[in-house]
């Protein structure tokens, strides 16, 4: 799959070190997911969600984690395919006949990477839940904007890629506030949204941090095609002010997470 903007052979280590267990479960109950549920995880990468989501409905319930990247599919079924959690390698984009009916979807970090698209694709998936069904979206809201202490060079060129990333590559910064519309339009019942800090950076910069905003400059950032102009580098300019500043303690970066959950009539 060539359009996925984070692709990279890298991106399930990514996946793997930033997902955190107990958000993860804090959302998936919030939502209401339950035991013995029938659970889709959509664009699942390489299937950590998938395994915490599974042992929330275990030991009647099951889940199938879909992804478009063979490779994440394969790194998912080695270790945790097991009794009552199992893969395939689909895209969402496509129809997604065969799969049968869900109590449970759930759509984490996805749809920002389908600005143009998500609405249809979220329909799509909202027919395969069956009466009651929960339908859970989770997205980041004004992503990789919110910093700071950013000299007037840093900013004019994150704001700058970022509105390239938004034009050339379907990505969408500002996905988060489009999900409630999502559900409302779709005419789901009972509603929730909650929103909660996603990254809340202050003081020594964490190893994951670091690992995963260097990752984002190193994939997205390098590969998009953003003219970095203003630097005598190129990208490499721009990567070592940015990193500069992230390690600052006295930098505050954060981003708000917007979850909503509906129910299919
Ligand atoms: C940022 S990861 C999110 C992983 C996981 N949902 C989580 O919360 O950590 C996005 C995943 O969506 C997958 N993806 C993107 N577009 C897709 C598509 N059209 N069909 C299936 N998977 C897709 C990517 O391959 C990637 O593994």
């Amino acid at each position: 799959m060539a359009t996925y903007l984070m692709e990279d052979g890298d991106e399930g280590e990514r996946l793997r070190l930033k997902t955190d267990r107990a958000v993860v479960e804090r959302q998936a109950r919030w939502a209401g997911i339950g035991a013995g549920m029938r659970v889709l995880d959509v664009g699942c990468g390489a299937g950590v969600t998938s395994a915490i989501l599974g042992d929330l409905v275990s030991p009647q319930g099951s889940i199938l984690g879909i992804d478009a990247s063979a490779e994440r599919i394969e790194t998912a079924r080695r270790n945790f395919q097991g009794p009552g959690v199992a893969f395939a390698c689909r895209d969402f984009r496509q129809q997604m006949e065969g799969l049968g009916a869900f109590d449970f979807i759930w759509v984490r970090f996805v749809l920002e990477y389908h600005r143009s698209g998500a609405f249809d694709i979220v329909g799509r998936l909202s027919d395969l839940l069956r009466p009651g069904g929960i339908l859970c979206l989770i997205d980041l809201d004004h992503n990789c904007l919110n910093h700071y202490g950013l000299s007037a060079r840093l900013e004019r060129n994150i704001q700058g890629v970022m509105d390239w990333l938004r034009e050339r590559a379907d990505f969408d910064p500002f996905m988060g506030r489009r999900l409630y519309s999502f559900l409302y339009d779709l005419g789901l019942e009972d509603i929730e949204v909650k929103m909660t800090p996603h990254h809340l950076i202050f003081g020594e910069l964490s190893e994951v941090d670091r690992y995963n905003w260097w990752r984002k400059l190193a994939v997205a950032a390098r590969g998009s095609g953003w003219s970095w102009a203003d630097y005598e580098q190129g990208f490499d300019g721009f990567a070592a002010e940015f990193m500069d500043f992230f390690s600052d303690p006295r930098r505050f970066t954060y981003t708000p997470m917007i979850a909503c959950r509906g129910c299919r009539r």
